[in-house]
């Protein structure tokens, strides 16, 4: 459903709405771009009772966004702005502990509405310290990246990292509201916008073989950013995610699951090579590498899929091979993720474009295969 509105300068701008369908924690994701001057009437006409915004911000793109945003806001009710130092290194739960002082001290309550303004740390920081303060408070996610605008944004997942793993602290806490305004991808750096690139042919390999088409035949647009071609893939991603999680809310039933495509392999290549030495986009794509090899040796893709996802991933600027890949140090990684059942790892695997299975596997040579086989 398109909408539109007319409150900025200049013609009417469309305002597309797609539906996280949760009964009565339903919640509307809205896409347009140059729209960032109507937010604060989108968050009123969704929020209505908006008293207090805290809105939580990463500091790198605060003067841009951040800080605007919160003076529009602070026209319509109270506003208070923390901005918090970019990079994982802030998803601990030194910063949640510090967010949540800050709240206090602004004389937060039940009424109060989180506003995470940022990437995936400050959605999944903020979105936890809403879950989590007074028992949960209002939250709206407002990504600026094009990761967290086709994945970490949606979905509910909220968290922060323990020394010994990511994401082990957290909640399912689905917010009111999605904003994204595509126009905020221009200060969104390349490495990381094609590290967002990575989400989304992951969502043409696990559900939709069209808009893999779609991706191939739109390759070049994307990665020069053509405003239409980034709508459309958020969009198509969104609408994707949104009905994965609107089946799996809560990823008892293996449906969620194959949203983690690459993850199990993203993760340990992300632990073993440090973190930052790749960015989680990057991991993912060298994750789906892997776990395409994987699949093919038993035999559930040809060598046709793996060429297929191999060459896409390749015109969207995006890694395949990590020379230093190590199978000794990256495997007992692997066993800690939160997938593993009795001891067994799972992989979500792909039988084809545009279908993926979660199963077990118990052929660890055929695992360290698949890892050798990228470097
Ligand atoms: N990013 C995976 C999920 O939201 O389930």
């Amino acid at each position: 459903m398109a909408t539109s509105h007319a409150s900025l300068d200049g013609p009417e701008q469309s305002v597309q709405r797609i539906a996280v369908a949760l009964g009565d924690r339903s919640y509307p994701i809205m896409i347009a771009a140059d729209f960032w001057d109507a937010i604060p009437d989108e968050i009123a006409a969704e929020v209505p009772d908006l008293t207090h915004a805290l809105v939580v911000c990463d500091e790198a793109i605060a003067h841009r966004w951040g800080e605007p945003l919160s003076q529009r806001l602070s026209e319509r009710c109270r506003c208070d702005l923390a901005n918090v130092a970019s990079g994982e290194v802030s998803k601990s739960l030194e910063m949640l502990g510090q967010l949540w002082d800050w709240m206090l001290d602004k004389g937060a309550d039940r009424r109060s509405v989180v506003i995470a303004v940022g990437g995936g740390v400050i959605g999944d920081l903020a979105g936890f310290a809403a879950a989590s303060y007074a028992r949960g408070i209002r939250l709206i996610q407002v990504p600026t990246t094009l990761l967290s605008m086709v994945d970490s944004s949606v979905g509910g997942k909220t968290g922060v990292n323990l020394e010994g793993g990511k994401n082990m602290v957290g909640a399912f806490w689905q917010p009111t509201l999605v904003l994204i305004d595509t126009s905020t991808l221009s200060t969104l750096g390349d490495r990381d916008y094609r590290g967002g690139l990575a989400e989304v042919v992951k969502y043409g390999v696990i559900d939709d073989a069209e808009f893999f088409a779609w991706l191939e035949q739109n390759a070049a647009a994307l990665l020069n950013r053509d405003p239409a071609a980034v709508t459309h893939a958020i969009r198509r991603s969104c609408e994707i995610k949104a009905a994965v999680v609107a089946a799996d809310e809560r990823e008892t039933s293996g449906r969620r699951a194959i949203l983690n495509y690459g993850h199990t392999f993203a993760h340990a290549i992300e632990a073993t090579a440090g973190y930052g030495a790749f960015s989680h986009g990057e991991a993912v794509a060298i994750g789906m590498s892997m776990a395409a090899r994987l699949a093919r040796s038993l035999s559930l893709v040809d060598d046709a899929f793996v060429t297929r996802q191999d060459d896409l991933l390749a015109a969207v600027g995006l890694p395949r091979s990590w020379p230093d890949a190590a199978p000794e140090e990256m495997i007992p990684v692997m066993k800690t993720d939160k997938k593993v059942a009795h001891s067994v790892l799972r992989f979500v695997l792909p039988t084809r474009i545009g279908q993926v299975e979660l199963m077990p596997c118990e052929a660890i040579d055929l695992v360290e295969a698949a890892i050798v086989e990228c470097r």
